[in-house]
């Protein structure tokens, strides 16, 4: 049996080929099973930003086949799986057809207009999507392990992916242990106690990087950058610090009592607090997720409501970065597995455990007792056994430098006369939000730069060269991974954002494959007005304000 791809004429579907490792398939150990997979565009995934850029690629490029590797079971990243399913809105942005399939606002939450449960939005608008989707193909519970790259005839492209996907002994084992006791072994080969592995090989013309820790960046060895860049914007020295991450959760107002969970105690150094300008219903509904009608700040049984709240005294974990240093990022490239710090990620999640047991038990301080001990963590809300998120919330990622060395900034974003940011002639998105939002770490962990002072934005424009990667002319980058300095992520890092980014991406991708456009340079040079056109009929590219 061959394992290269063998052509067969006018066949949509994607075929796998199952091979053995030999002696050529030097990425893998002799003998290990491996399946070959060969797609027009690879999208590695498992952010908000990545659905967006897969859906978009499928329509626009009906006759491609898209292959979307996802790192959970639930794609739509801080949509769903990191459960931000309170959507950050700025006043004027909105992703239509989605926010139509849960109409109105089911949580009644007050921090957006639009929370949710994400099974609900999953399985009223993402799965249906998805499976009509007819060349779209998704790689459930599926990590980049590696990229292999090679000069072509248009400089240094990404030649194909080794994934690794895994699949769970048991039924309903996939979300029983805590990320941080698991997240080495998604990128692992091998099998693990809880998991079988399947070793999976995709080549492609094209890919996207849309995945939330930056693997395929990292691991294609393309310039990247983590942290903030200092002590200038414009500097391509970063620190190795930044925004704060979180494990969100959900709690609910059961029908019946409640026994409590026992949860280890939080990391040193954390205490929590309800600040005095709010009360503990009006955190209740913060985020809520469904609400009911009755009294302002009452909770009510059958409601439940999404908790991330701070930064801390909350469950936003402040007290340690989530990636490992720059150097330690790249060495570890060789046998890739996130690049995470995990004492982080485990603290993260002992933070969010607090903040759990904390707010239930000040519940009977204002709220009714009936209502206190009925009070849960909503652990299927999450769509694990714990209760976390099943990913954490990552506000940050690495970013791409792009084309021409690009990088989407600050500057770029706000304006003191205009009411838009720079009109971009390769404007390709636009975005909005209140301003470039960061959440600090605790005093003293992380050395601010005094520009990141002014944080104001105006409705703004990404334009091509965001989207890019300067040494991969086959690679798309979209979402947190895009070419933009930290600032400009802390404005574009949003839901909505993702989303246009995402799906300019993956209009650009299609283009490139069906127009035979063999870079992002090129695309760049000729292409422009043909993308903008046909992303204009997906979404808005003009702000009319
Ligand atoms: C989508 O397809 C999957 C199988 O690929 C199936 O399990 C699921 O029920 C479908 N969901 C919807 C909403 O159609
Ligand atoms: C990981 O983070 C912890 C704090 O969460 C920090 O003390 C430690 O130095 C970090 N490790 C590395 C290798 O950066
Ligand atoms: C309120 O909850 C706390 C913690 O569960 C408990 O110790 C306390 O007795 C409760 N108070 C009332 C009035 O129920
Ligand atoms: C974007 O902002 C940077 C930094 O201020 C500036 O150098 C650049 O000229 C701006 N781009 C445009 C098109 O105005």
């Amino acid at each position: 049996m061959s394992c290269r791809w063998s052509r067969v004429a006018a066949l949509l579907a994607v075929v796998t080929v199952i091979c053995f490792a030999t002696a050529q398939a030097t990425f893998l150990p002799a003998g290990v099973r491996y399946e070959e997979i060969e797609c027009d565009i690879v999208v590695a995934g498992g952010s908000t930003a990545a659905l967006a850029a897969s859906l978009a690629a499928a329509r626009t490029a009906p006759e491609k086949r898209i292959c979307l590797l996802e790192s959970t079971n639930w794609p739509g990243g801080q949509l769903t799986s990191s459960a931000v399913s309170a959507v950050d809105f700025g006043t004027h942005n909105d992703f239509a057809a989605m926010v139509a399939s849960l109409p109105g606002n089911p949580g009644k939450c007050w921090v957006s207009h639009w929370c949710y449960e994400p099974a609900d939005l999953l399985h009223k608008w993402i799965f249906p999507t998805i499976n009509q989707t007819k060349n779209l193909r998704v790689f459930y519970n599926t990590v980049v392990k590696k990229a292999y790259t090679a000069k072509g005839p248009h400089g240094d492209e990404v030649k194909s992916i080794l994934a690794v996907q895994r699949v769970p002994k048991e039924e309903n084992e996939a979300w029983r242990n805590r990320l941080s006791e698991d997240l080495l072994d998604w990128y692992s080969l091998y099998e693990s106690k809880t998991f079988n592995k399947k070793a999976l090989h995709f080549s492609a013309p094209l890919f996207i990087e849309a995945t939330e820790f930056g693997d395929l960046l990292v691991t294609a060895d393309a310039p990247f950058a983590q942290g903030i860049e200092y002590p200038y914007e414009d500097d391509y020295t970063t620190l190795d610090c930044g925004q704060t991450h979180v494990f969100p959760l959900y709690m609910s107002i059961e029908k019946e009592p409640v026994k409590q969970p026992h949860f280890p105690p939080p990391p040193r150094g954390i205490s929590y607090e309800i600040p005095s300008q709010f009360s503990w219903g009006r955190i209740w509904s913060y985020r809520r997720s469904i609400g009911l009608e009755g009294p302002e700040n009452e909770a009510r049984i059958g409601e439940t409501s999404n908790q991330n709240w701070g930064p801390p005294p909350g469950n936003d974990y402040n007290l340690g970065y989530l990636y490992l240093p720059t150097q330690e990022v790249k060495a570890q490239a060789k046998n890739w597995h996130g690049g995470i710090n995990m004492t982080s990620l485990a603290d993260a999640e002992l933070t969010a455990f607090g903040w759990y047991t904390y707010y239930s038990q000040q519940c009977n301080k204002t709220q009714k007792p009936e209502v206190c001990a009925r009070v849960a963590l909503a652990a299927s809300v999450a769509g694990t056994d714990l209760g976390l998120s099943k990913v954490p919330y990552l506000r940050e990622s690495r970013r791409s430098i792009g084309i021409h060395n690009f990088r989407l900034m600050y500057e770029n974003m706000t304006s003191h006369v205009n009411p838009t940011g720079v009109v971009f002639a390769d404007r390709v998105a636009i975005g909005e939000y209140f301003y470039a939002d960061i959440h600090h770490m605790a005093d003293g962990l992380c050395k601010y730069p005094a520009y990141l002072g002014d944080r104001s934005i105006k409705p703004y424009y990404v334009p091509f060269r965001a989207l890019t990667n300067r040494d991969f002319g086959n690679m798309l980058v979209a979402g947190k991974t895009m070419a933009q300095t930290f600032k400009a992520n802390a404005a574009t890092r949003l839901h909505p954002v993702e989303w246009t980014t995402g799906l300019a991406a993956g209009v650009a991708a299609a283009l490139m494959s069906t127009h035979s456009i063999p870079t992002t340079t090129q695309l760049y040079e000729n292409n422009i007005k043909l993308l903008q056109e046909t992303i204009s009929t997906q979404a808005p590219l003009q702000w009319t304000l």
